[in-house]
């Protein structure tokens, strides 16, 4: 619904319809229709009471016109925020810093798989689910229809975020989101022990790979089924019919329908004000000119087309995921920044090139705290690699990189960097797609002169004076991986606080 000029528009409920736009008067004391306070309150309801009130902070000004009527991308700032790596290459850092001058932050695919740090001061956050756009806290956070959501886990990081401050009435979950239920959970956990030695994938054990089957089986639940009851527990009695048979001979306890769709729509209640159309609530504030930002999780070789397939994650991490994954054009996206870490880690299972099982690989993993942000599970590391990279480039089109955990190469005297892999007596400078191959693939190393271990003065002298005040070699090993790529860096990150982190964009300080 849209009327008159000079207000502003919101995504309200009408009755227990989808969300609808609304437009208001900005100086108006009456809100949306519906308001979907009925079904607010609660530990993690839209606060403060009927309407929308509290929410005003999401509401997107419409500069007297109708927005519905500019072309899209009239004034884009539309910013992707891509892992090249095998994830945990500090995007949850990254895409904060970036949030302090953007207006929306939606993820767009992968679940509570991810882990996203987010350190301010002595304050650290993990967020598995939650845009990590919320820390920000007056920022419009979104979850994209391309994510796969576990609404527990979302109680959970929602009523922590509360308890410790953060606002998080802004936050927007798309109708077309698929759900992670109680059995996807059990289905992955299941898959995992019936793999074989050698083909397990050491999953996180979320459900996300059994959530993502299931949306593509076309028997996945979504988080607009919740707005029609009794559709949505015929649905999970069809869904169960072949897991329970799957259970059954397992040796597994079946599920209920009937109890996971009561838990499910209790559960939900609070959380059904923040159901929307999001692919609209985007293209609306792009058309406005709104700084949108897209924040990938897990990393391009995690990728389920181009990743380092079978030991990949279910969705496409790659940029082009974005599109699909929060309902937006490819025509509007201005930038694809694409976050690298100094070397390189993985977790799980999987070939690795570069992986150093040496004292070295140690101490990275130790000063970096190489842990797993969602399973504490040790990371592998090794040495960066520009053959993953220069690849990570072409698939997501990336038009600048940062980089990132600069800090914890400090005080190595030789660092080695892979430019090329030799197989069978050849020399290979694209990443190959067979496994097999990848496995026999030895790296093929040039060496830099390390620099001296550096204070946090040291480091935050950059802000003042640029790259000139870091060291010589550290400023070689960098501009080695923009000469390779061919793209520029804008960001260097040199710790994980929220101002350890060097923007060398020209129009930024
Ligand atoms: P994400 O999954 O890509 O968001 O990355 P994670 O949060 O899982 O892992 C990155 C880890 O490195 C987190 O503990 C961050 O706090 C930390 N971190 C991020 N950037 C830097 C940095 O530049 N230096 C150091 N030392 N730590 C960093
Ligand atoms: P962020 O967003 C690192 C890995 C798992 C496993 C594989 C499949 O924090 O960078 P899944 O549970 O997705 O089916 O597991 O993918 N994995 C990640 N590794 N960072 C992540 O996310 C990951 N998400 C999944 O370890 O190897
Ligand atoms: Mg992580």
């Amino acid at each position: 619904m849209m009327e008159g000029e000079g207000g502003v528009y919101v995504y309200g409920m009408m009755g227990n319809s989808l969300p609808h736009l609304h437009f208001i008067k900005p100086d108006s004391a009456e809100q949306a229709e519906g308001g979907g306070a009925e079904a607010s309150g609660g530990a993690w309801g839209v606060a403060g009471g009927p309407g929308w009130g509290p929410c005003s902070l999401l509401l997107i000004v419409s500069n007297n016109t109708l927005s519905h009527n500019a072309p899209l991308g009239a004034e884009m700032t539309v910013t992707i925020i891509v892992g090249t790596q095998w994830g945990d290459e500090g995007k949850g850092k990254i895409t904060d810093f970036y949030a302090s001058k953007a207006e929306v932050i939606a993820r767009f695919q992968g679940g509570n798989n991810a882990g996203h740090t987010i350190v301010v001061g002595d304050e650290v956050f993990k967020l598995h689910v939650t845009p990590s756009g919320v820390i920000q806290g007056d920022k419009t956070v979104v979850i994209g229809n391309g994510v796969v959501l576990d609404l527990y886990q979302l109680k959970k990081e929602l009523d922590e975020l509360k308890d410790r401050g953060i606002p998080v009435d802004c936050l927007f979950i798309s109708d077309r989101v698929h759900l992670i239920l109680p059995y996807h959970r059990k289905m992955d956990g299941l898959q995992e022990r019936l793999r074989t030695e050698g083909t397990k994938i050491g999953t996180t054990g979320r459900g996300i790979g059994p959530a993502y089957s299931d949306k593509t089986a076309r028997t996945g639940i979504r988080a607009g089924d919740l707005l029609e009851p009794d559709h949505l527990r015929e649905r999970i009695k069809d869904s169960l019919v072949q897991k329970n048979i799957l259970f059954e001979a397992a040796g597994e306890p079946i599920f209920d329908a009937d109890q996971i769709t009561d838990e499910l729509l209790e559960l939900a209640g609070p959380m059904i004000p923040r159901i929307a159309d999001t692919s609209a609530l985007l293209n609306d504030a792009i058309r406005q000119g709104q700084s949108v930002l897209l924040e990938g999780a897990q990393g391009s070789y995690l990728d389920i087309d181009h990743g380092t397939y079978p030991f990949v994650t279910s969705s496409n991490t790659v940029a082009g995921g974005a599109c699909a994954g929060a309902g937006i054009g490819p025509g509007v996206i201005d930038e694809v920044v694409g976050i690298v870490k100094a070397y390189t880690t993985r977790v799980g299972e999987g070939p690795f090139v570069t992986e150093l099982t040496d004292e070295i690989g140690e101490r990275i993993q130790e000063k970096g705290h190489e842990f797993g942000t969602t399973t504490e599970r040790p990371r592998r590391c090794g040495w960066l690699d520009m053959v993953m990279l220069r690849r990570s480039r072409d698939i997501n089109g990336l038009t600048s990189f940062a980089v990132t955990k600069i800090d914890v190469l400090d005080g190595i005297d030789k660092l080695k960097v892979c430019t090329a892999y030799e197989l069978d007596g050849k020399e290979l400078t694209m990443f190959p797609s067979s496994l097999e191959k990848l496995g026999r693939c030895k790296p093929v190393y040039q060496e830099f002169d390390g620099w001296p271990e550096m204070s946090k003065d040291d480091y935050t002298k950059v802000k003042e004076v640029g790259m000139d005040a870091l060291p010589e070699n550290l400023v070689k090993y960098v501009d080695f991986m923009a000469e390779d790529l061919g793209i520029p860096y804008h960001i260097v990150s040199f710790g994980p606080g929220r101002d350890e982190t060097v923007d060398l964009r020209p129009d930024r300080g």
